[in-house]
């Protein structure tokens, strides 16, 4: 079973920022670092989870509404530890290139389900390739036509499928010829004969910064037993 830092290590550092990527980036085995990207009002590829900001900074407003020097300007909350910013996907590969050459991937999310972000894909897939990653990257998205978009841009690209249920992402998987299927972790309908071939990574929902960690534990073994290979974490720290 392969393991994902779901946004980072998400459980005990605030999701999708510096802090919570270097703890990630300090686990030895890690498979990858899962994170989310959307377009600011001046077409800047930034890291955040919401369409809005206001979970996880002061401010208030979508993300596509704000600058990149204003959303430079909000600060999220990391308790003890130095507030933290908003990142872009370009200093997310300055943080992870060293770890990225010796082999960890990136799952990048086009959060492109509720606001499309006109040219998203183009700007995402050639910053990948200026940046040389194009090996360790992995797009995803719950948007079909984002992943055509990929598809289209990048012949060779790895793209993941989200979805709920495994077979919804089987079907959708077909136009942009994935080859690995991203599930709700309850949602495997399928046999896992019908998943051969498919890399099937699978998410959860759960607990994030700063809520405390349940202390419960997965068995990956059964997981594994349904034909999931993969899975995203707030805490893979504590199974790698
Ligand atoms: O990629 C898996 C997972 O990140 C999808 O859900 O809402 O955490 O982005 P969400
Ligand atoms: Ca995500």
């Amino acid at each position: 079973m392969k393991i994902w830092a779901h946004r980072g290590c998400s459980q005990r550092y605030p999701e999708n920022t510096q802090i919570a990527f270097e703890k990630a980036m300090g686990i030895k085995g890690l498979e990858g670092i899962e994170l989310d990207v959307q377009l600011t009002k001046d077409q800047e590829l930034v890291v955040v989870h919401d369409e809005r900001v206001d979970r996880t900074t002061e401010g208030t407003g979508f993300v596509k509404d704000f600058t990149l020097a204003e959303l430079k300007r909000l600060h999220i909350y990391a308790g003890e530890k130095p507030s933290q910013r908003i990142l872009t996907m370009d200093e997310v590969f300055d943080l992870a290139g060293s770890r990225m050459k010796e082999g960890m991937k990136l799952n990048i999310e086009l959060k492109t389900g509720v606001f499309p972000y006109p040219g998203i894909e183009e700007k995402l897939v050639g910053l990948v390739h200026r940046r040389g990653a194009s090996g360790n990257v992995v797009y995803s998205s719950f948007y079909a036509l984002s992943l055509e978009k990929v598809r289209r841009l990048d012949p060779e690209a790895e793209i993941g499928v989200l979805d709920g249920k495994v077979s919804d992402c089987l079907f959708k998987g077909i136009g942009c010829k994935a080859g690995a299927l991203h599930p709700f972790w309850k949602a495997m309908d399928l046999p896992k004969e019908r998943l051969e071939g498919y890399r099937v990574r699978a998410w959860l929902t759960g607990h994030l910064y700063p809520e405390k960690p349940t202390g419960g534990r997965l068995d990956l073994e059964a997981l594994k037993r349904q034909g999931i290979t993969d899975v995203f974490l707030n805490e893979p720290e504590v199974y790698v």
